[in-house]
């Protein structure tokens, strides 16, 4: 009778628990969205304020690339809604910060997951968007070794739920989206051009990405989607991602820790073709511009739709010691280096674009030289983190 009581007992707690389980994880899609005044901010901030302006829904809003699209969008009179997670893969106070900003402009952040379908049936029944500016995903070449499942989360499974309801929403949005440059993975022939293979990414991310750009084609091709990919090389500039090494260098040279520069096969400095965060605006901005229409309507396409790819680079790749160098020039501080040989986890040797096919068909033709970017770049980082000019505080 005894044991009797205590199995009863076991099962009613085990069922309590799992039924607490389930409405987390509803209210963890559901809460933030919703309700008559949610609508109307969704509403207000999509709306035009020029001739033929767009509504652009711009997924990672809150993230260093979709702050400045966003804004771009906004301050020439585009409706724009942004969508973000907020998640905490970096400090999300960054994050807030960039909705503040946003904010101070009018554009309204939906606090949410792509993976959320229903939020995004919401959000097109809402609003009828002319293009969806994806930029939400999961970044990082390294930390996909801590954490793959996130990759798999963000940048394939988020992409199918975001491409469903493009491909439902009546009329079909056109969709830009940012693809890698990792996708170019060991490719040893430089210039990266749009033409060469893609078939040796050296991370997950770069695996991600690439599958994102196969899986964006069947879309096009099944339902008519109007798709175009966009290559980044190594963005940097103000509001950008504390993850990445010219943000990190930064912190450490000011904190007067070591930084760690990592050295290729025979002492072989890496190098990246960084390019300016305005510069791939431009890009984006000329994507949206250019994007043809959708051609679909009830899962079926009635034409072709336009399936494009472009790299959005600078041309000219800088090693990581001529980085260190110009931060050191800026900051008026010397870095404690540390060189070690690349682990093989992910990084490669090299990048460089060619953007001759970016130029002749979105007019992109970047103007910032990672000297004239990296000082802007710091004049930002000390303002936000204040800094007193000349005066170093650990
Ligand atoms: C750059 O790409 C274009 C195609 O857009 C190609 O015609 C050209 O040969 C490439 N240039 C180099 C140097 O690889």
């Amino acid at each position: 009778m005894f044991l009797w009581a205590l199995f009863l007992i076991a099962l009613t707690a085990s069922y309590l628990s799992f039924q607490i389980f389930v409405d987390s994880g509803s209210r963890y899609f559901t809460s933030s969205w919703g309700g008559i005044h949610w609508e109307k901010q969704v509403r207000t901030s999509a709306q035009i304020h020029r001739q033929n302006g767009k509504v652009v829904l711009v997924t990672g809003a809150a993230g260093f690339v979709g702050t400045h699209v966003s804004l771009a969008l906004k301050k020439r009179g585009d409706g724009v809604v942004g969508l973000d997670n907020f998640n905490s893969y970096y400090d999300p106070s960054l994050k807030k910060a960039r909705r503040a900003l946003l904010t101070s402009h009018n554009v309204f952040i939906v606090e949410g997951d792509v993976n959320d379908a229903k939020l995004l049936a919401k959000l097109f029944d809402v609003v009828a968007f002319t293009h969806v500016m994806h930029l939400a995903a999961q970044a990082g070449v390294r930390y996909a070794m801590e954490n793959p499942q996130s990759y798999v989360h963000s940048n394939i499974a988020a992409l199918v739920t975001l491409l469903e309801a493009c491909k439902s929403a009546n009329p079909q949005p056109a969709v830009v989206w940012a693809s890698s440059s990792s996708v170019y993975g060991l490719n040893e022939k430089v210039p990266f051009s749009e033409s060469d293979r893609t078939d040796k990414p050296a991370s997950l991310y770069a695996a991600t990405k690439k599958a994102g750009e196969a899986i964006t084609h069947t879309y096009n091709h099944i339902y008519g989607l109007s798709i175009t990919g966009l290559r980044f090389f190594t963005v940097y500039g103000p509001w950008g991602r504390p993850d990445m090494a010219y943000f990190s260098f930064t912190k450490n040279i000011l904190q007067g820790k070591p930084i760690t520069v990592y050295r290729g096969k025979n002492r072989v400095d890496l190098a990246r073709d960084f390019t300016y965060i305005d510069d791939i605006v431009k890009g984006c901005v000329a994507s949206l511009d250019t994007a043809g229409k959708s051609t679909g309507s009830g899962g079926k396409k009635r034409g072709a739709a336009p399936y494009r790819i472009y790299n959005l680079g600078n041309t000219s790749p800088v090693t990581v010691p001529t980085l260190v160098a110009i931060l050191e020039r800026n900051l008026k501080m010397k870095a404690k280096k540390n060189v070690l040989d690349m682990p093989g986890n992910g990084d490669v040797p090299f990048t460089h674009a060619n953007i001759s096919l970016a130029r002749r068909e979105l007019g992109y033709k970047p103007t910032t030289d990672l000297p004239t970017g990296l000082k802007k770049f710091v004049r930002w980082y000390l303002s936000y983190y204040g800094y007193v000019p000349g005066k170093v505080v650990n």
